[in-house]
């Protein structure tokens, strides 16, 4: 294990969900059930990563691949989609969120052999839009309703043929 700044980002684990579960309705009207949770990271979890502060987990990004229809290459593609990602307010503009997504678009890439990595995005969620414009997504279309409270979605896409992670933490995971 390896101090970064403030914290440090590994591999999620069955004993972390409940954690992850209460950061997620803390800070997320997209909630989720127990097996969902678990779900993802018996069968993602390379890509389902948290991040902690002195012990105490702060905050956690959740992926899963599927494979369909490119959307910013062409043809069939494994592809890399960002379920969930939340920070707790006490812990944010220090980069925690930029380096979960990091290290998952470097596992989607690395361990799942995705192509690309999408995402759906609340319209007004300025930070969060902003967060991946930054990581090199961009906008591809609004999905009109998307969310339950009827707010449109962008979304968002990168390729990551051309991914590279110039800093990675993975090895210095606790796994
Ligand atoms: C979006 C969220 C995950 C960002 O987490 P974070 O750890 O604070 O993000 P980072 O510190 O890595 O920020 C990276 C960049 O994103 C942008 N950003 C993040 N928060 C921002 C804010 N409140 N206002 C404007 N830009 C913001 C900035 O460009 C920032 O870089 P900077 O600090 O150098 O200016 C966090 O605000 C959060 O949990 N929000 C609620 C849940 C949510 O919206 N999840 C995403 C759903 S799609």
């Amino acid at each position: 294990m390896r101090l970064l700044a403030e914290f440090i980002v590994r591999r999620a684990r069955f004993d972390d969900l409940g954690k992850v579960i209460e950061i997620n309705r803390k800070c997320l009207p997209e909630n989720y059930p127990e097996w969902f949770f678990r779900d993802h990271l018996v069968n993602w979890g390379e890509a389902f990563l948290v991040a902690e502060v002195n012990g105490e987990v702060v905050g956690y990004v959740m992926c899963r691949v599927e494979f369909g229809l490119g959307i910013t290459v062409k043809g069939l593609v494994r592809r890399g989609h960002v379920i969930s990602l939340a920070v707790l307010p006490e812990h944010r503009r220090k980069g925690i969120a930029t380096a979960l997504m990091k290290e998952a678009l470097k596992a989607l890439k690395e361990k799942y052999g995705c192509k690309e990595v999408y995402l759906e995005v609340r319209v007004s969620n300025l930070p969060a839009i902003r967060l991946y414009e930054k990581l090199g997504f961009k906008r591809v279309k609004v999905i009109p309703m998307y969310y339950a409270d009827g707010e449109d979605a962008y979304l968002m896409a990168r390729s990551l043929e051309d991914f590279s992670s110039f800093r990675s933490f993975t090895h210095d995971l606790r796994l």
